[in-house]
């Protein structure tokens, strides 16, 4: 198993997990230095081509974005989405799978599910492809975003999920908007890190889609933290930049041949 991946699962009940996403070069490599994984995500779809789900996203978006990204990614384990309908059989998995490694380069990849997508993930390890697993609400496949785990039910097929993946030899697993006691089940019992995002605090890492971070993005979902102000500063840039011009103050000699 790659070093990057055997550091990810050495921090399991040691030190949490960093993980955000990137879509290009130059966002990922400001935050790569404090970023344990960098995920290409197919939020991608709603956040850069405001499609209405990230059902519309296609492979070679995926491997377009993540050959940017990969250039800006040093540290970090870079880990890309296989988009919707790309996974639909273990045979087409794998294909797909081995275009986006050897196209972008990245370190792993992730995808959504649990029982039904076991022989896809099983298939894709034993090929020797690093899995991130996905549980929870699943944007490639949900009716809708509400939080997982209020019903037994519900909570059990989870946690059985969980395990399966692990048997299955995912290396983490991302848990998306789940009950804070289920998350905190959850974490207690598999031996691979889980990653939250809308999951509580209880998960060994946490992810954040990065435009929502920085305030570039404008979802308004409880799981988000904006740490940035990003719009502003660029509003602010450009405001000053038209003043500039219009007052012929832009360009000087200094910046003319
Ligand atoms: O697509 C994505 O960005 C994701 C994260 C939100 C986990 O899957």
């Amino acid at each position: 198993m790659q070093k990057k991946i055997l550091t990810i699962k050495s921090k399991k009940n040691k030190s949490k997990i960093i993980c955000l996403t990137a879509y290009s070069k130059n966002i990922a490599s400001i935050i790569d230095k404090h970023c344990d994984i960098i995920l290409v995500g197919d939020s991608l779809g709603s956040v850069l081509y405001n499609f209405s789900s990230t059902k519309t996203v296609t492979l070679d978006m995926m491997i377009e974005h993540s050959k940017s990204v990969r250039m800006g990614v040093k540290k970090s384990l870079m880990v890309v989405d296989m988009p919707h309908n790309t996974y639909r059989n273990p045979k087409e998995a794998l294909s797909n799978a081995k275009k986006i490694i050897s196209k972008t380069k990245c370190d792993a990849i992730k995808l959504e599910g649990g029982k039904k997508v076991l022989q896809i993930i099983k298939t894709l390890i034993k090929n020797k492809i690093p899995v991130m697993g996905h549980l929870g609400v699943l944007p490639q496949s949900a009716t809708n975003f509400k939080f997982k785990g209020k019903e037994t039910a519900e909570r059990k097929i989870i946690l059985r999920d969980s395990k399966l993946l692990e048997e299955a030899g995912v290396f983490s697993i991302v848990l998306e908007c789940v009950e804070s006691s289920l998350a905190k089940e959850i974490t207690k019992t598999v031996k691979v890190p889980t990653i939250g995002i809308g999951a509580s605090a209880y998960c060994d890492g946490q992810v954040l889609v990065t435009d929502d971070l920085i305030g570039l993005n404008k979802i308004k979902a409880r799981f988000v933290k904006r740490y940035s102000n990003i719009e502003k500063q660029i509003n602010d840039a450009a405001l000053k930049f038209k003043k500039d011009v219009v007052t012929s103050k832009f360009p000087t000699k200094k910046y003319s041949y």
